[in-house]
């Protein structure tokens, strides 16, 4: 498998398969795949003759020093679970800091139309202004065909979608499923910093989503707000950072039901000291 660390490589292996007119598959990643990522790049082979697969733990998105000290770096058995996956067809892209901020380890601003402000936006300050900038310079660098994105982290799929149609950006976004642990816990890599009494009681989360899409059905959006709160307090192990039901456009917290439009409920809490977060389609 080519494990390139340069984004002139890169640029050169791109202009390379474009000339043979392969298309370019693209998988942004932070580092500690899990199956969660796996899915993803499952989905760019299926799609595409070559794909891209960026390692990147990107400094500028961290709101949180700690959190960034704290995370993973794994790149070597990254590239052993890709290689299962793929050893001809995928290319790991793992820069250096240097290698695409120089020295400037700056965010640019960015308007993503108040997507930025709700929800994750409201408790991890300067956090999408941190992913436009990584994700645009990514796209500026492999520019690809299709670029694939989970639903796990829905607001920052539909920040990506309104970065691509601000910029007038030609690459095409893909969303993709959840992939859960069999508990229903949502994978992340955070999951593996869980203490066992925490992971035994973390799959609540995706129940509680369950039992809210069905409540939907019949009760208002405050109904179902209200009970999801009295079930979190009744929960030692865990604690309810929001829990929204967004219009999925403008991600702003429902009003009133509308029978055009698509919802979805989205929960950040705590377990110990591990934030989690998850989602349902609602309708
Ligand atoms: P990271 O957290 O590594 O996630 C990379 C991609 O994998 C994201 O699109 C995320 O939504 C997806 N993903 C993570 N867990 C998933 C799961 N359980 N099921 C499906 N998809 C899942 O998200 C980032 O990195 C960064 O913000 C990045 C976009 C790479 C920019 O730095």
């Amino acid at each position: 498998m080519k494990i390139v660390n340069s984004k002139n490589i890169i640029s050169s292996l791109v202009s390379e398969y474009k000339l043979l007119g392969k298309t370019i598959g693209f998988v942004p990643t932070m580092e500690a795949l899990h199956k969660g990522h796996i899915s993803l790049v499952k989905k760019a082979l299926s799609e595409n003759n070559i794909v891209f697969v960026s390692v990147f733990v990107n400094p500028t998105q961290f709101d949180n020093s700690q959190d960034l000290e704290k995370y993973p770096r794994t790149l070597e058995r990254d590239v052993e679970l890709l290689k299962e996956v793929s050893d001809k067809k995928i290319i790991v892209y793992a820069p250096t800091v240097e290698d695409i901020y120089k020295n400037n380890v700056t965010s640019t601003k960015f308007d993503f139309d108040g997507l930025e402000n709700e929800m994750e936006g409201e408790f991890r300050d300067g956090h999408f202004n941190g992913v436009g900038t990584i994700v645009k310079r990514l796209f500026e660098i492999v520019t690809p065909d299709n670029a694939y994105f989970g639903e796990k982290d829905f607001q920052q799929l539909q920040i990506i979608r309104k970065l691509v149609e601000k910029h007038k950006l030609s690459v095409n976004i893909v969303g993709c499923k959840i992939h859960r642990e069999t508990s229903g816990l949502a994978m992340s890599s955070r999951n593996e910093r869980l203490k066992p009494e925490h992971k035994k009681a973390a799959p609540f989360i995706y129940r509680i989503l369950k039992a809210a899409k069905k409540k939907f059905g019949t009760k208002s959006a405050a109904k179902v707000t209200e009970w999801v709160v009295s079930q979190f307090a009744e929960q030692d192990l865990l604690k309810l950072e929001y829990f929204t039901i967004a219009d999925i456009k403008t991600l702003k917290p429902i009003k009133r039901k509308s029978k055009n439009k698509k919802y979805r409920a989205f929960i950040a809490a705590y377990a110990g000291e591990i934030r989690l977060i998850d989602n349902i389609a609602l309708n």
